[in-house]
């Protein structure tokens, strides 16, 4: 696991959008996996600016989302279909995307097919992920067991309360996500964390004591044999 320190949010973010540049440049079809969120949004922002200067091209990558809540219309607001078409998707020349589909009748069958179509796809090349205050990546919790494909997931309520800003009293917040597992996410070829704020300074800190724990699911990323973590400095602890 390798460990990037930057001054700034912004620096951050412009040194993972050259890891795209460079992954797209030396494989153009690439299989991209995205997360949603506050984290990714600046990264967003600066694959847009460079698509639009011409600097990348998307039009043969794929990307698969990390997770869905469930269920969820689409053309909710909160869904994170709708936050990547507008941060990225509707910006871009993206070849095809995919999200776990919170609309699905049968969440069993819906995971299945996800999983089914990320390798049939050849598998992801680079996994963008963030993190949670309690340690999650994707969905995955803390927990004594996780799933290694994707799957239905309750959510905790840390996580609940973390995300609770997004909901109205109009709009009920579900309490559960379609989510990919630590399985599917540790078989990505090359992952980048990004970890920026000084409220990730506790979970970033229990993260670099080094040792896997179920109580922190990123922690996973210690057997994972190209896992690249950026932090902005107050992230690090200041
Ligand atoms: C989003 C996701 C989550 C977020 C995490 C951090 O697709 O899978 O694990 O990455 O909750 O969220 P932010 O960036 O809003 O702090």
């Amino acid at each position: 696991m390798k460990k990037v320190v930057l001054d700034t949010y912004e620096e951050v973010c412009r040194a993972v959008a050259d890891i795209y540049t460079e992954q797209l440049t030396k494989k153009p079809d690439s299989i991209l996996g995205l997360a949603t969120g506050s984290t990714p949004v600046g990264l967003y922002e600066e694959l847009v600016r460079r698509h639009r200067a011409g600097e990348l091209d998307f039009s043969k990558a794929r990307s698969f989302n990390l997770d869905e809540y469930y269920p969820i219309s689409k053309s909710h607001p909160q869904s994170y279909d709708y936050f990547m078409r507008e941060n990225l998707f509707d910006k871009i020349n993206i070849g095809q995307y995919a999200l776990p589909n919170g609309e699905a009748g049968d969440p069993e069958a819906e995971c299945a097919g996800y999983d089914a179509a990320i390798e049939a796809a050849g598998g992801i090349d680079l996994m963008l992920l963030g993190i949670g205050h309690n340690g999650h990546i994707g969905f995955n919790e803390p927990s004594v067991s996780y799933s290694l494909g994707t799957y239905l997931v309750d959510l905790t309520e840390s996580s609940l309360k973390a995300n609770s800003r997004f909901f109205g009293p109009d709009t009920p917040q579900p309490t559960r996500a379609l989510t990919m597992g630590l399985g599917s996410i540790l078989n990505s070829r090359r992952i980048v964390l990004m970890i920026c704020g000084a409220s990730k300074a506790p979970i970033a800190g229990r993260l670099f004591e080094g040792k896997v724990h179920s109580d922190v699911p990123a922690s996973f990323l210690l057997l994972h044999p190209d896992t690249t973590i950026f932090l902005d400095k107050e992230a690090n602890g200041g």
